[in-house]
């Protein structure tokens, strides 16, 4: 099984892009791809932009990796309540690609934050918009106070989260159990 999966930050020590290596590996020996947004980065858009250079490479290569997934792993920095600005800016080039940006393909949909809210709001913006884009959400997972929660060996930490989070994991493997046993 191919996950691609990544943390929807610009900053390079980003606890969503831990969250979201994290979550990956709960998941046996699946081949694990990941991406740096960084290497992402590209102008900002817009139709005027659009109409003069076409469409960045890494737009295309980023639905590369969509297509290759059986999972795709997606975990929000959040910033002012939305995505954070590469994150929206990607999208907004990836969904010119193709409208149907996630394929059809199952997502696990996370967000993590310092403080206490757990980064909901970007969560829910994803949860909401996602399906339009064709993404199929077989589980969420917001998770607050990180550095409380979270260690770097040990995964995580606190035991009511943790239990939360295995819940999600094996809503998660169901799902994708389901999947396949429809498509055989
Ligand atoms: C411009 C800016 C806006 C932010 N806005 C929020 C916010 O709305 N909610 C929140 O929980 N954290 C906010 N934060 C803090 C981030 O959650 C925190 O930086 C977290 O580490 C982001 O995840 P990352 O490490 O994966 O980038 C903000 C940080 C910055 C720099």
């Amino acid at each position: 099984m191919k996950i691609f999966a990544f943390g929807a930050s610009s900053n390079r020590n980003s606890i969503n892009q831990k969250m979201a290596l994290y979550a990956a590996k709960q998941f046996g020996d699946a081949d694990i791809q990941t991406i740096d947004l960084n290497d992402f980065e590209m102008p900002l858009y817009s139709i005027d932009r659009e109409q003069q250079i076409g469409i960045p490479k890494p737009a295309q290569i980023f639905m590369n990796y969509v297509q290759d997934a059986d999972l795709i792993i997606i975990s929000f920095a959040e910033h002012n309540g939305s995505y954070s600005s590469i994150f929206k800016n990607l999208f907004d080039w990836a969904s010119r690609v193709n409208i149907k940006t996630f394929m059809g393909k199952p997502m696990l949909l996370m967000a993590a934050s310092t403080g206490r809210r757990g980064a909901i709001s970007v969560l829910e913006a994803a949860v909401n918009r996602f399906p339009i884009h064709d993404g199929r959400i077989a589980g969420t997972f917001s998770m607050s106070e990180f550095h409380k929660n979270f260690h770097v060996d040990e995964g995580i930490i606190g035991q009511e989260m943790k239990e939360r989070f295995d819940q999600v994991i094996d809503e998660v493997k169901k799902q994708l159990n389901t999947i396949h046993s429809d498509a055989v």
